[in-house]
């Protein structure tokens, strides 16, 4: 993509882990944001990644060639509009990631401002601003060789003399702009936001800088307008505002929040997001309403029909779901993973994924009497279009028909994967494919269990992607990994869906 961003008067969505992702990009830009920032994607994951045109959903996938997952999605309707933000420490990957990608976004930002220790370690995040060479390098090579814009978003230093002089540093590397949250490093989002850090910064450059940090003082567009008059500078990026309530860009004030959801859902169900990430944004909307009936429901929901009922949206997601189904929804079986064995691809110093999911492998020697059925098959949420149709209700189904008792599930988990065995009829039964989730993983298991109990067919699971045939046999080997879920934070996978405690802001 030849992109050339004006970043001056602009409204931006900032940066946000497991909220940036498609449908909430897309709901920013509808009600008046005029750039979205991506959540921060390590670029180790993205170079792993292979691109992939999802003809279904008319979108771009870049999808996790070890797990299957999709680490990027992106459509039109945010072509020219959307801003890449990736965690590096490293200006080789910086720029590789960069090359491949910059046909499909517009420009791209460099984290400099995550204070999570998980950055820090990699020399990531804020870790750049305390050294400078290497900020300056992963900078210099982006603007060297990539055609899009470049960016960087930091934050202010306790001293202000030194975030100037560190501003200009960096301005002097060729970026088009820069993003300034005015807090320091040891500063949490309950603190007063630095605005006059954030003028001092925007007076002393001659690039734009992008003022961030005011979502305290931020509840509609005019707020936002203010914000940036009193950090002198024209262009906002707004993070937890937007969260809590995206149409806080519109130009006729927000609107209701029901209204913000379903619009939210739709695009969820529209863009097959994942059930846990959009379960994860609703929860962040609903805020105090967690308690209350409503977000009660939504705490027990897991699938996308369970989420979409909860606003009366069951229908539309079911009939999509449908569509999507029928139409071959490929998603993450658009690639076949590598098996979890160690070939976790490009590594960034301090993230090294393989070993641990090597561990994976290791079991202990089997000590239990009752015997073990094993099969190599993955749970694909796509295959099942309702939640009747699901491994584990069919399971339940299948015990009470022949009045046997109800299949106990056992999870294991590893690492950031799980893998179930289930006690059933005095069998016992697993997947030897480790999940990203508890919920999946007990799901294969009870594939296994309907498999080697002929209430599924082996050749109706290899037809749906859930097992590959063996080379030489019939017993199957490597799975397709494939499930609408996402990899929600950099570097780390799924969370069985449930809430997590509001992320502490990058
Ligand atoms: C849920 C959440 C996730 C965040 N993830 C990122 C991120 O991926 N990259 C980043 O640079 N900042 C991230 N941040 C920080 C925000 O972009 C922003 O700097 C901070 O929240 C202050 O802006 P605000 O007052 O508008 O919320 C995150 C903040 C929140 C609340």
């Amino acid at each position: 993509m030849k992109s050339d961003i004006d970043y001056r008067n602009k409204l931006v969505l900032a940066p946000m882990v497991r909220v940036g992702t498609l449908p909430m990009r897309l709901l920013a830009l509808e009600y008046g944001a005029d750039l979205v920032y991506t959540e921060e994607i390590i670029d180790w994951k993205l170079l792993r990644a292979e691109r992939h045109t999802n003809e279904v959903l008319g979108t771009i996938d870049y999808i996790d060639t070890t797990d299957g997952t999709v680490v990027f999605r992106t459509c039109p309707h945010e072509r020219g509009k959307v801003v890449l933000q990736i965690g590096t420490a490293s200006a080789e990957r910086a720029v590789a990631v960069g090359q491949m990608m910059q046909n499909d976004v517009a420009a791209i930002d460099v984290n400099m401002g995550c204070p999570k220790d998980f950055s820090i370690k990699g020399g990531m995040g804020v870790a750049l601003l305390y050294d400078l060479p290497r900020a300056k390098a992963i900078l210099e090579g982006l603007v060297q060789g990539v055609r899009i814009p470049v960016t960087c978003k930091i934050r202010v230093m306790p001293d202000l003399d030194e975030t100037v002089a560190l501003a200009k540093e960096l301005q002097s590397t060729g970026i088009r702009a820069i993003g300034v949250h005015g807090r320091t490093k040891m500063e949490r989002p309950r603190d007063p936001v630095n605005e006059g850090a954030i003028a001092r910064v925007a007076n002393a450059l001659h690039i734009p800088v992008i003022a961030n940090g005011g979502s305290q003082s931020i509840t509609r567009r005019h707020d936002i307008l203010r914000f940036a008059q009193r950090c002198s500078t024209t262009s906002v990026m707004v993070a937890r505002a937007a969260e809590w309530n995206c149409s806080v860009f519109r130009a006729d004030g927000p609107l209701p929040l029901d209204d913000v959801i379903r619009r939210y859902l739709e695009l969820s169900v529209r863009y097959d997001n994942s059930p846990s990430n959009t379960k994860y944004c609703v929860q962040m909307m609903l805020r105090s309403l967690q308690e209350s009936p409503i977000g009660r429901r939504l705490l027990d929901s897991q699938t996308m029909q369970q989420i979409c009922d909860i606003w009366e949206m069951g229908e539309y997601c079911r009939e999509t779901q449908l569509r999507y189904h029928f139409a071959g929804i490929k998603g993450r079986r658009a690639c076949r993973p590598r098996t979890q064995s160690g070939d976790g691809g490009p590594v960034a110093e301090g993230n090294e994924p393989t070993a641990s999911k090597k561990r994976c492998l290791e079991e202990s020697p089997d000590s239990d009497p009752e015997p073990l059925n094993e099969e190599n098959v993955c749970f694909i949420r796509s295959n099942f279009i309702d939640d009747n149709s699901l491994p584990k209700s069919k399971l339940y189904l299948h015990a009470v028909r022949n009045g046997l008792p109800r299949a106990q599930y056992e999870v294991q988990q590893k690492d950031k994967l799980f893998r179930a065995t289930i006690r059933f009829d005095g069998q016992r039964y697993t997947s030897s494919f480790w999940e990203k989730n508890k919920r999946y993983a007990e799901q294969a298991a009870a594939l296994v269990c309907l498999l080697k109990r002929g209430v599924e067919s082996r050749d109706e699971l290899i037809r749906n992607g859930a097992m590959l045939p063996a080379k030489n046999g019939p017993a199957a080997a490597v799975v397709e990994l494939t499930d609408s879920s996402k990899t929600d934070a950099p570097g780390e996978s799924e969370t069985n869906g449930e809430a997590r405690p509001m992320v502490e802001s990058c």
